[in-house]
């Protein structure tokens, strides 16, 4: 079977600044396929010639990391159709001018997953083809159900990817290879032992010109429904069988159809966006006042959210999901906090109970324990074993990729997951909507939103 690469958006922010730099580390580690050609496909008229000098450009400003030869060796492979995604024909054209089985990657803003799904469909789509569909898959439930019922007209649902890039970072993969390869954590990772699970992922950045789709978005559909619970559904999640697709689709699904949303959203979750203020030495302007953004929306910056999962190895346990643009720090990590020990054998004031922390950027393992002081024995003293992750070959889109060419949906959200986690987050959605929940204010460079007293 011949593989080709059709990526509709081809000229878009995301081809340049993640798909192309993934291309060319894998032409750099032999991984791609010798006959692959791949076609962008794009709205403004181009040449074969005027989309490899854009993509080389790209190339050399998001993967100079990857040697000169092998992006050139990708550019070569590239070709560039003009077309409309919700147009039947223009699809036909270029999936001709790729053959083979491709895979069709939409690297589009959501509000056209539909139509070009639909386009495709009429268009009829050659034997083998993989479909991958970048995130947010939809704006609600009911959008992710029909995106779903017309991909399942289209292929077979183990050749759709729901693009979570998350799913391919190494700090997430760890998850899978510290719980199930290693016997240590397996007894004590339930209810009985874990007190709280923070799942958060703060970010200094703030908007970077991306107002044309986060505006629409906001933190609760950019991160926290998808990269956030993706994470608490591996964390939580019983042992699977193996590290496929099926095993661990089946196992996340349980937990995200465990998670119960609180009934009190004002309580339980938090929304805010940045005001104005200085960041690693950046100013910013209010996020209002942001290039392409409509104040009267209303959209977060900042989302928290608390849930459970109502099931016997996690009842009672809070599960603490927080994220935000513009903060003060780049705080990126999953940490377990574990009960205190039944019995203090030692005296002076209570320790903090262990902690095992999960970083982000730099990549690392972290286990906080409490252990005999080094001046004084008797005194405790709290000591980190610290580990760095190797650097990862691939980046997360790299991997993303590799796996789409091969066919394997490991790493993809499945049809149930995206439905549960759309079912999870719809009462904030409505909540927030109808005003339940105030939009509060951090200044950019600050901590987040102090709490209303
Ligand atoms: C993306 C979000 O999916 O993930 C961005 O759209 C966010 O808003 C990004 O900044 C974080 O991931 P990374 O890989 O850039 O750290």
């Amino acid at each position: 079977m011949t593989r080709s690469l059709v990526v509709l958006g081809g000229t878009g922010d995301l081809a340049g600044r993640l798909l192309l730099p993934g291309l060319a580390e894998l032409e750099d580690a032999g991984k791609l396929p010798d006959d692959l050609v791949v076609v962008a496909v794009g709205t403004r008229d181009r040449s074969d010639e005027d989309y490899r000098g854009w993509a080389r450009d790209r190339l050399a400003e998001h993967a100079d990391r990857v040697p000169e030869t092998a992006r050139d060796a990708l550019v070569a492979r590239l070709s560039f159709e003009q077309g409309d995604v919700t147009r039947p024909e223009d699809l036909r054209r270029a999936l001709d001018r790729a053959g083979g089985s491709p895979v069709v990657y939409l690297a589009l803003p959501n509000t056209i997953f539909l139509p070009t799904l639909e386009a495709l469909e009429e268009a009829g789509l050659p034997d083998g083809t993989v479909i991958a569909v970048e995130k947010p898959f939809g704006r609600d439930l009911a959008d992710a159900r029909r995106l779903n019922e017309v991909l399942h007209r289209l292929v077979p649902e183990d050749r759709v990817f729901r693009t979570d890039h998350f799913l391919a970072m190494q700090t997430v993969l760890n998850i899978l290879g510290l719980r199930f390869a290693n016997r240590l954590f397996e007894p004590v990772w339930n209810a009985a032992h874990v007190e709280r699970v923070e799942i958060v992922f703060d970010e200094s950045l703030g908007l970077e010109g991306r107002a044309g789709y986060y505006d629409s978005a906001g933190a609760l559909r950019d991160m926290l429904q998808n990269h956030l619970l993706q994470q608490l559904a591996l964390i939580a999640m019983e042992p699977p069988t193996a590290i496929d697709a099926r095993s661990l689709s089946a196992r996340k699904a349980d937990v995200l159809r465990a998670v119960r949303p609180p009934a009190d959203m004002a309580r339980h979750t938090v929304r805010a966006r940045y005001t104005a203020g200085t960041v690693d030495g950046r100013d910013l302007p209010d996020y209002v006042d942001e290039d392409g953004v409509q104040p009267d929306r209303g959209t977060e910056t900042y989302a928290e959210y608390t849930v459970t999962v109502e099931n016997w190895r996690w009842a009672g346990v809070p599960f603490w999901l927080r994220t935000g643009k513009a903060l003060g720090s780049d705080r990126q990590e999953i940490a377990i906090h574990f009960k205190p020990v039944p019995h203090l054998p030692f005296g002076g004031s209570e320790p903090q109970p262990d902690v095992l922390r999960l970083r982000f950027d730099p990549d690392g393992i972290a286990l906080e324990l409490n252990l005999n002081g080094a001046d004084d024995p008797f005194e405790l003293e709290r000591r980190s074993l610290d580990m760095a992750l190797a650097p990862q070959r691939l980046s997360a889109y790299g991997l993303l990729l590799q796996e789409m060419l091969t066919g394997r949906a490991t790493l993809s959200i499945s049809d149930v997951e995206a439905e549960e986690s759309w079912r999870i987050v719809e009462p904030i959605l409505a909540a927030w909507a109808a005003d339940d929940v105030p939009l509060l204010e951090y200044p950019a460079g600050s901590d987040g939103p102090s709490r209303p007293v």
